[in-house]
Order: C-alpha cells, then structure tokens, then sequence
C-alpha cells in the first residue's frame, strides 16, 4: 500500500476576494518528489504555507504523514521543513555561522551545529565560501545555503517554494543534485516550480495548478499523453521541397503540419487518442510517404510533448517564462 506523505482534501485559503487556494485535492506518496506546477499566482505558496502550518486553512484539512494538520499541528510542524520561496538566512552572518546559529535553535549543541553544518557546506560545495558573509554570495550560493539550512534536522517532508527561480543553468543543475540526494536519503520533497522542465527531471508525479485549482494530476508521462503522442519533426535538405513536403505530410498523417521558422523545417502533430505504437506507425508512414514523393530528408524524430505544451493545452495560456517577475 502507497504511504502519502500528504493527503489534502478542499484546503482553501482566501485573502479578501482572492481565492488563493480553492479547494485542492491532493494525494503526495511518500519517499519521492512530488512536483506542484503553476505561473505566478497560481496558489503554490499559499499551499504550502498551509501544509508547513504556516498559515492556517480557511476550510478544509490535511493530513501530513496520517498526523491531522490543524489538530495534530505541533506533531506535523516536527516532521517538515520548508525553503522559502524568500530566503530565510541572515545576510550579515557567514555560512556556517547561519547553520551553527539555526542548529543551536533546533536544539542542537554547539559541537554538533558546527560538525553538521561544516557536513552539509561540504555536500552542497560551499566549504570555500563557509567563512564569508551571505551578502557576498552568488543567488545560487544562497539557494544552496537555504536548503541546507532546511535540511539540518532530516525533515520526513521538505518543502522546496521554487528553489530554483532566477538561478542560472549550472546553479539549477547543482540545487537538481542536492533535491536527488535529499530524497535518496529518505526525505519526501514537494517541490513548487514555474518550470515545466524541473518538474519533468525531479518529479515523479506532478499537480498542475492555477487559480488555486488543481487542473491536472499524474505522471510526467501522463501528463504529456493527456495532450497527444507528440510531435514528429522533419528537416529537409533543400527549402523548396517544403510546400511539397508539407502537403505529402499532411495527407499521409491526416493531421495539422506546421511550418517551422527554420525554411527546411516542419513539425506534424500527432493527435490526441494515439497509443505509443500508433506513434511509432505514424513516423513510419510519413519517412515512406516523403521517401516516395522523392523529398530528400535530412533529419527526422518522434517527439513527446513537452510539458509547456501541456500547459498549453490546459490552460490556453502559456506557462511563465524566465524572464518574468521573479519576485512578484
Ligand atoms: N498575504 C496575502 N494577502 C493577500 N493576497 C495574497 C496573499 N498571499 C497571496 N495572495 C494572493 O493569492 C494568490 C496566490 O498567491 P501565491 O503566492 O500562493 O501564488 P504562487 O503560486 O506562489 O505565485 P508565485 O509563482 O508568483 O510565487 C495571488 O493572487 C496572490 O496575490
Ligand atoms: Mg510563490
């Protein structure tokens, strides 16, 4: 039998007319990522504040590892732990001054704050920078401290409020890292993002939401099958084959071909109700129609959806980029 880490049933949280949470539904197995996808204003915050008992549910309940989130708080508040999505460390202390200080709070003595903190800056590649005041670090320098932060008493649930907004590639890779051994040591990790592609890599399942609704639940792979088996994608060698191309295409496959800003390129979408072998037997029906029309193809691939196509599909908006507010 699954063990859920969480189990939501209607939470909703409203500041004044805004219904910042409406009423979610959620079933989070323990022992894996959990991943909680959704643009700005979406409610992700506002969730999580509730499930860390942070902020208290207008209706509705929860129960965090079978311990009842309103009645049974102090117990759950002992089992989590939460990086926010605004970091909590002091600006003005070192590193491992800011896990010394954060370990003697949660009880620990001296000897042992120091040895764990020194432990976790050397897991998370920050022994060099232990010394220096936080002001001086990089944002990813600082995310990876916040999380360390979080993770000095092994919570049973880490709350991870968009560890990776802002963050360069390489920073993003290291903080993916670190979310992989947390839970490789057991720790379930429910993890809010605005990015299609985390959520993809770290979570085994995902909750879509917007306007504080859960629009979609599932595997990644679910998720991107809910839409379509994807995309085939061609590219021709020589530009005026296309409008030849895109006609063969589109009788063989009898679905939408669309022409690509690169002059050799097209992409056929696969509908929606196609097992993964019909897939497979649409890619090969179109590299033969295109073989017989005489089209020279240089490149040919079977796609998935991405999850921004997902998204696409159910909201009719698409999802947040990174250019956008980071801190709105
Ligand atoms: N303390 C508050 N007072 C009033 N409105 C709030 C408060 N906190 C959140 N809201 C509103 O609730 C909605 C959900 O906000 P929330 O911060 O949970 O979204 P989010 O998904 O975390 O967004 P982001 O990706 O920008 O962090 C928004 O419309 C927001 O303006
Ligand atoms: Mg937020």
């Amino acid at each position: 039998m699954t063990e859920f880490a969480i189990e939501t049933n209607g939470l909703v949280k409203t500041f004044g007319d805004t219904r910042a949470v409406d009423g979610i539904d959620l079933a989070v197995p323990a022992g894996a990522v959990y991943g909680v996808l959704g643009p700005n204003g979406a409610g992700k915050t506002t969730a999580v504040r509730m499930l860390a008992t942070l902020l208290r549910p207008d209706s509705g309940g929860a129960r965090v590892f079978g311990r009842d989130l309103i009645r049974e708080a102090d117990a759950v508040r002992s089992m989590v732990s939460l990086t926010g999505q605004y970091a909590s460390v002091d600006e003005d202390l070192t590193g491992i001054e800011n896990l010394v200080l954060l370990g003697r709070l949660l009880g620990h003595r001296k000897a042992a704050a120091r040895e764990r903190g020194a432990r976790l800056l050397e897991a998370f590649g920050l022994t060099e920078a232990a010394g220096k005041q936080v002001k001086n670090y990089s944002g990813g320098m600082r995310r990876r401290l916040d999380i360390a932060a979080s993770i000095l008493n092994t919570p049973k649930l880490l709350f991870l409020d968009e560890p990776t907004t802002g963050l360069d590639p390489r920073s993003r890779n290291q903080v993916w890292d670190i979310v992989r051994a947390v839970v490789a040591h057991g720790t379930t990790v429910l993890l809010t993002t605005q990015y299609l592609d985390e959520a993809d890599r770290l979570a085994s399942r995902i909750a879509v939401i917007d306007h504080g609704k859960v629009i979609a639940e599932g595997t990644p792979g679910e998720l991107k099958s809910s839409v379509g088996r994807g995309a085939i994608h061609v590219r021709l060698r020589d530009a005026d084959q296309r409008n030849k191309a895109e006609w063969v295409l589109s009788e063989a496959l009898s679905a939408p071909v669309q022409l690509d800003a690169d002059p050799v390129a097209l992409t056929a979408r696969i509908s929606g109700h196609e097992t993964e072998r019909g897939a497979a037997e649409q890619a090969s029906r179109a590299l033969v129609a295109l073989a017989e029309a005489g089209i020279t193809v240089d490149d040919f691939s079977l796609g998935q959806p991405s999850l921004d196509e997902v998204f696409l599909a159910l909201t009719d908006k698409p999802a947040t980029t990174d250019d956008e507010e980071i801190s709105a």
